[in-house]
């Protein structure tokens, strides 16, 4: 007889030093669906996963997998158990080809007289395979350290699908994918619903998950709340059961005037020939600029080089009105532009640092008291940005690396804001952020702006730009397709711009 249920997680503990992370919870996943996990920055979700990965090793409860008890030792025990995971965090092997980071650890072999080289033809053959069938084009041989953020997401869905699981935990598959890409993800994900694998789907994305899910498990501070058909959720209920109230704005309200312009790019181009060509706009001093595109846009870039952190071959920067070069980071802070970057866990944390090194690290010389550090005026400082941000951690004194994904996200947000910029770029500044602590960095971006500084922010949820931005700049393969006031933009005509000759792509 099947059973019912294809995973049964009950009862599961789990505490680290200071930290309680499961409190008993329990979860029962039924083949062929698509099941939400839901919750806040911190409230369990990757500690819940890695406890059945083996990764971590619950305190107390029981896993049964159609219904046997199991118990895995390690990922691998896990993996081999039909259970595969596509890890919040990514840990590509940068210099290694897209076939070796999929095939890592089960590389085909050929048998020549008892010896067993790697079968190169084959894992090529192999990975084409996987590709056409999940329609992705993204070739075998191409280095990892070659591939945009969104293409390495794509890399871990093929990986984990390449190991015919029954179950495939998705850990924020799409924090990195546009609306396109996540498309073409639901695709592949329906074509394995069907297929009997159940999907365990975490996502702070709350239409995503309403379009997709088949149920909803929804917990709070490390305990379970109850798990519904999606059916009969909507956002607000989900938001209500999730933050324990209502949140009737998801948008502060804003008060920032734009004034004079300050900040002027004329027509800055790459090095790089496929990347941006003739960027050309301005910011106003208390503005907030919306930068729009899909993936392949060249948004990334241009902002990267506009902060001295990649090559241009034209294009000249004014900033109140004098002509600045900026070839390092260090210009740009000197002239206080500051740039909280895309892919901040990779590019943006220093691990065993405490939450107070992470944070403070860009504006140390404000803390410095005749050549000592202030620590009482660094200690103060830091424990109010715990506070306004809600950063879920034990101690200001904790290592970075021990805060759940979301949290790591709100110190980086912190040290940027900490350096105190005029000029504030915020490269999709609430990825992997739950829908409280949104409002919380939205409520600080309209303040911000309030006060006079302008922001450059950058994010592929079209609501959150036409929510929170004066005006929208298009960017469609590295140029500049148009410029909108919000009032008259809306997500159509964005798109419109959007793929003005972008080819629509899937992952
Ligand atoms: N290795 C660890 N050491 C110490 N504390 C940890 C560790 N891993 C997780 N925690 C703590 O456990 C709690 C739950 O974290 P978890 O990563 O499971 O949250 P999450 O629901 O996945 O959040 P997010 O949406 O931000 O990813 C947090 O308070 C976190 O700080
Ligand atoms: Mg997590």
């Amino acid at each position: 007889m099947q059973q019912e249920f294809i995973l049964e997680m009950l009862d599961i503990s789990k505490s680290f030093p200071g930290v309680k992370a499961l409190d008993k919870v329990s979860i029962k996943i039924k083949p062929g669906s698509v099941h939400a996990l839901m919750g806040e920055n911190g409230a369990g979700k990757s500690t819940l996963m890695k406890c059945l990965f083996g990764i971590y090793k619950a305190d107390e409860g029981e896993i049964f997998l159609e219904g046997k008890k199991v118990e895995f030792k390690n990922s691998k025990d896990a993996l081999d158990n039909g259970i595969s995971m596509i890890h919040q965090e990514l840990h590509p092997v940068p210099y290694r080809s897209v076939m070796e980071n999929i095939w890592l650890g089960r590389y085909p072999v050929k048998n020549v007289l008892g010896i067993k080289p790697v079968d190169h033809k084959k894992m090529y053959k192999d990975t084409e395979a996987l590709m056409d069938e999940l329609q992705m084009s993204i070739k075998p041989h191409t280095l990892m350290a070659k591939l945009s953020v969104s293409q390495i997401q794509a890399v871990e869905i093929a990986k984990a699908v390449s190991y015919r699981s029954k179950i495939i935990v998705m850990d924020e598959p799409t924090s990195s994918l546009t609306e396109t890409e996540v498309a073409h993800l639901f695709r592949i994900i329906n074509n394995l619903r069907k297929q009997g694998v159940a999907i365990i789907y975490i996502s702070h994305k709350m239409e995503e998950i309403l379009n997709i899910s088949d149920e909803v498990s929804i917990m709070r501070d490390g305990r379970y709340l109850g798990t519904w058909q999606a059916e009969e959720l909507t956002t607000d209920l989900i938001i209500n059961k999730m933050v324990g109230r209502d949140l009737t704005n998801r948008f502060p309200p804003r008060e920032n005037v734009p004034q004079e312009v300050i900040l002027k790019v004329q027509e800055l181009t790459s090095t790089n020939p496929k990347s941006f060509k003739n960027i050309s706009f301005d910011v106003k001093k208390g503005e907030i600029l919306g930068i729009a595109g899909l993936v392949g846009a060249q948004r990334t870039e241009m902002v990267e080089a506009l902060f001295g952190l990649r090559s241009t071959s034209a294009g000249i920067t004014y900033l109140k009105g004098q002509p600045v070069r900026i070839s390092t980071p260090i210009d740009a802070i000197k002239n206080r532009i500051a740039l909280l970057t895309e892919e901040r866990r990779v590019t943006g944390i220093f691990p065993v640092l405490s939450v107070e090194d992470n944070m403070l690290v860009a504006s140390i010389s404000n803390y410095l008291h005749r050549g000592a550090i202030n620590s009482k005026k660094c200690v103060k400082a830091v424990k109010e940005n715990i506070t306004s941000l809600r950063i879920k951690t034990p101690s200001y004194k904790t290592q970075i690396r021990n805060l759940s994904g979301g949290n790591q996200q709100k110190v980086i947000f912190s040290r940027w804001l900490l350096s105190n910029p005029d000029i504030l770029i915020l490269d999709e500044p609430t990825r992997g952020i739950d829908v409280g602590a949104k409002y919380e960095i939205y409520s600080i971006i309209a303040e911000l702006a309030k006060k006079g500084k302008s922001i450059i922010m950058i994010s592929s949820e079209l609501p959150e730009l036409l929510g929170m931005c004066d005006r929208i700049m298009v960017m469609c393969e590295g140029r500049v397709t148009g410029t909108l006031n919000s009032e008259d933009a809306n997500q159509e005509i964005i798109m419109k711009y959007a793929t003005q000759f972008a080819k629509q792509g899937g992952l």
